[in-house]
């Protein structure tokens, strides 16, 4: 469904490879989101795993399943990123950062941020450590499974290292504080560079900038200005701008007119919007997501750790497995990856063995072994 290369007549597959390169202007650009690793003597990739708090070690261990039932050609390397204060600043063990660059990739489970505790959420460290500059972040009707809206197939991909993101607050006076969103030039234009090869890469032929320079007429300015630069290196992608305000009120009207688009946008903007398209199409059980990188990059579900139905096998995996998905094709194993996005999809629009956020009575388990008597 999100597949590289899909979904124009058969010829992008063939052209797939040259997009990439295509994408590249300069040696270091060419170094974006290729993934370098290789098979060990077993035949196999290793892949670090961070299975993550709340529901994540439940919805991983779906994936586990299902990928050993298909025989992926991948061994899980399993960290702890339980986060260490060092000289005041939180950090992640090194052990988990060794095994994210030595693997280039990683599946993640949900983590719990504390709110208000002064600990930097470790979401935000993790992508921060690793220079995962865009999230990429599809989202498409599931057949079978009935929304307000059919044929939604919406593609997102947020600015992920910085905006209002940047963690800089401070109390200028007592009742007044100040936040301040960062944005620069190096990061936009890798974020919007990232969006047009994508756009390239997927088959669509527009890249949409959601901002909102008409407020933020210096950050959102910068954002748009470098965009339209940008744009005049991808000739044959069109381009246009659209207020956030207004395109959230165009999706929620009518989503199919962006099923073309790729939208792009700053951090927070990403954050929000791709949770409200997530529930035009059944919800965060759904939505998977990728955070690309110059060397590594993490895949994990758009949702969190769901404190309240952890531990009662009441997850639905879904949204992990289809970032581990999206996963086996950044890798290159889009045999395996097709093979159990078709049994997921079968089981879904079966709608026997769905979990409870979808209306169905399954447990997670049983919803992860229909999946695999459907592979
Ligand atoms: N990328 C991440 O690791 C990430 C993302 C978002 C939130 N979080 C963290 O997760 C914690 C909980 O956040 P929250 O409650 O705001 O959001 P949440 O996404 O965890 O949950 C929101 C609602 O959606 C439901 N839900 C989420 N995933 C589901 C699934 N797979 N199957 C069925 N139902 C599901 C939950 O039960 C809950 O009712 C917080 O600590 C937050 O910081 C982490």
């Amino acid at each position: 469904m999100w597949r590289k290369g899909e979904d124009v007549g058969g010829h992008m597959a063939d052209t797939k490879k040259a997009q990439w390169k295509g994408y590249a202007t300069t040696p270091e650009a060419e170094k974006v989101a290729k993934f370098k690793g290789q098979k060990g003597s077993d035949g196999k990739y290793m892949v670090t795993m961070i299975e993550g708090d709340g529901i994540g070690p439940e919805i991983s261990q779906t994936v586990k399943d299902i990928f050993s039932a298909a025989n992926v050609p991948i061994k899980w390397e399993s960290v702890d990123v339980t986060p260490r204060l060092i000289d005041g600043k939180t950090s992640i063990p090194q052990e988990a950062i060794d095994s994210v660059t030595r693997n280039y990739v990683a599946l993640k489970g949900p983590l719990a941020t504390p709110i208000g505790k002064g600990h930097v959420s470790l979401n935000l460290t993790l992508r921060r450590t690793f220079n995962l500059f865009a999230n990429v972040r599809p989202c498409k009707s599931i057949a079978g499974y009935k929304t307000p809206y059919d044929n939604v197939d919406l593609s997102l991909i947020r600015e992920n290292t910085e905006g209002e993101y940047s963690g800089i607050e401070h109390v200028v006076v007592d009742g007044v504080v100040q936040s301040i969103k960062l944005i620069t030039r190096a990061a936009s234009e890798r974020v919007l560079r990232f969006a047009f090869q994508y756009a390239q890469d997927v088959g669509r032929p527009k890249v949409r900038a959601v901002h909102k320079a008409t407020i933020m007429k210096m950050s959102d300015g910068l954002f748009l200005s470098i965009a339209r630069e940008v744009s005049k290196d991808f000739p044959n992608i069109s381009f246009d701008a659209e207020l956030l305000d207004n395109a959230c009120l165009k999706i929620v009207s009518d989503p199919t007119p962006y099923n073309d688009v790729v939208l792009v946008m700053p951090n927070l903007y990403g954050d929000i919007l791709s949770d409200m398209c997530a529930g035009l199409i059944g919800g965060l059980g759904l939505t998977p997501s990728g955070n690309i990188g110059d060397e590594c990059s993490i895949f994990e579900a758009v949702h969190g750790s769901a404190p309240d139905i952890a531990g009662k096998g009441l997850a639905n995996p879904t949204a992990l497995l289809l970032s581990s998905i999206m996963m086996l094709q950044h890798m290159g194993l889009t045999q395996h990856a097709d093979q159990i996005q078709a049994a997921i999809f079968k089981t879904l629009a079966e709608g026997k063995t769905i979990t409870g956020d979808l209306g169905g009575k399954a447990k997670t388990a049983e919803y992860a072994a229909a999946v695999i008597k459907n592979l």
